[in-house]
């Protein structure tokens, strides 16, 4: 095991009807002027945006608002938001609703008290103070609700690009499982697929002896493996949901990252798709994983054979050991795949034709440098290959 440091200050607070309390809150972490943050219309239609109104009210809490926040969110609302925070004085921002909702929010953080371009951040720039953030999360997937991450697109150039800190780590995150209810099973699938992904991109490692953190993916992993086909079945499942909201939260504060290496190869090159399809992360994912692992799996074949035991329930093959680490992998596309989410790049919006495209921006867009690095280091033929392998 590696050494490590982990700092996780966010307040979680868990359970039926928290959202109530936001206002409470805001207050005890000194927040007297909130921007609210919000979406598409989930939030307005499901009557949540009136009730964390209703709970800062309650405290005499000044508030502004700034919904459209898009799936993938971009720079434009970013700079907008920024702007209506110095006007009003912001000095707290509440997020309600899922990832983008909150990446969106974090960047708005950083930059109002930033005297640069927030985008600086995003190339690498280390994001040292940000006004605080407080969550009202709508949908389990992404984990920003405790993680120290915000990931944005720029419009000009069409960039997903991630900026990292425990300056954005939020303050107080509520997680009501019933206010996922409302979601469709599309959206329910991809942030399962999110999750099983960021327990995936830890669990592929290049440390040895760490077994605690291996330990803890996999029991979530089995969790999502439960939980996932009897929430598609049941949406009104509020024991499901609770389970994967704390799943997902769990797989991503980077408890179960610390004191190893990690992948994040699949996540770097699903960005791609999403930033230029403007497919559901988790979507994008259930295509890319399946051919990262296949393209990487003689790295350290006896890893994913590991995963493919001790979580798929397959059959070592000490003869063949990469039959069972494929076999793990086919188990977990077919998983995937149960619970409908796309099975190639056609599904989820995509054309051959685009592959250049897409390896350009990935190895070289916004100042990369050839290629990305994880679990093994990939250069631009490795990133064809694999887009290729998505078809
Ligand atoms: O915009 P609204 O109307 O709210 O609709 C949203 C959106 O269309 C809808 N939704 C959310 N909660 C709902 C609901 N609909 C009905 N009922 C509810 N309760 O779901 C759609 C997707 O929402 P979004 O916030 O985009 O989903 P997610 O949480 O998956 O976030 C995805 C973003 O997070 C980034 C992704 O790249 C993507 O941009 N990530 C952020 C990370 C981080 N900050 O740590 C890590 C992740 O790996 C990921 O990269
Ligand atoms: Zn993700």
């Amino acid at each position: 095991m590696e050494n490590f440091r982990f700092y996780s200050p966010t307040c979680f607070v868990f359970g039926k009807d928290k959202e109530d309390e936001a206002g409470a809150y805001v207050k005890s972490f000194g927040g007297s002027k909130v921007l609210i943050h919000y979406g598409g219309g989930s939030v307005v239609r499901s009557g949540l945006l009136d009730r964390v109104k209703a709970s800062l009210d309650k405290e005499g809490i000044a508030y502004c608002l700034l919904g459209g926040v898009k799936p993938n969110p971009r720079s434009g609302l970013v700079y907008e938001g920024i702007e209506l925070c110095r006007k009003e004085e912001v000095d707290f921002i509440l997020a309600v609703g899922g990832g983008s909702v909150i990446d969106s929010s974090k960047a708005i953080a950083a930059g109002t008290i930033y005297d640069g371009d927030f985008w600086d951040f995003y190339q690498g720039k280390k994001i040292e103070k940000a006004l605080p953030v407080g969550t009202v999360l709508t949908i389990a997937a992404a984990g920003s609700e405790g993680s120290g991450d915000s990931v944005i697109t720029k419009e000009e150039g069409m960039f997903k690009r991630g900026a990292g800190s425990d300056a954005i780590r939020p303050k107080f995150s509520i997680l009501d499982p019933a206010l996922t209810q409302t979601l469709p099973p599309y959206q329910t699938a991809a942030g399962i697929t999110d999750i099983m992904a960021h327990l995936y991109e830890r669990y592929l490692t290049n440390s040895e002896e760490v077994e605690v953190t291996d330990r803890l993916i996999e029991g979530l992993l089995l969790t999502m493996i439960h939980e996932g086909p009897r929430v598609i079945a049941d949406p009104n499942n509020y024991e499901a949901r609770a389970n994967i909201m704390w799943a997902g939260t769990v797989a991503h504060t980077n408890l179960c990252g610390v004191g190893r290496s990690q992948d994040w190869n699949s996540h770097n090159i699903e960005h791609e798709l999403s930033a230029l399809y403007d497919c559901a992360h988790g979507a994008g994912l259930a295509v890319t994983m399946p051919a990262v692992f296949t393209y990487q799996m003689n790295h350290n074949v006896m890893r994913f054979a590991q995963v493919a035991v001790r979580v798929w329930g397959c059959q070592m093959d000490f003869a063949h050991p990469e039959v069972t680490a494929k076999a793990g992998i086919e188990a977990f596309r077919s998983f995937l795949i149960s619970l409908g989410m796309p099975k190639n790049l056609e599904e989820l919006g995509g054309k051959e034709e685009d592959i250049p495209k897409l390896v350009e921006v990935l190895c070289h867009g916004d100042g990369r440098n050839g290629t990305i690095s994880g679990f093994v280091t990939l250069d631009e033929t490795d990133c064809e290959n694999i887009y290729r392998m998505m078809l």
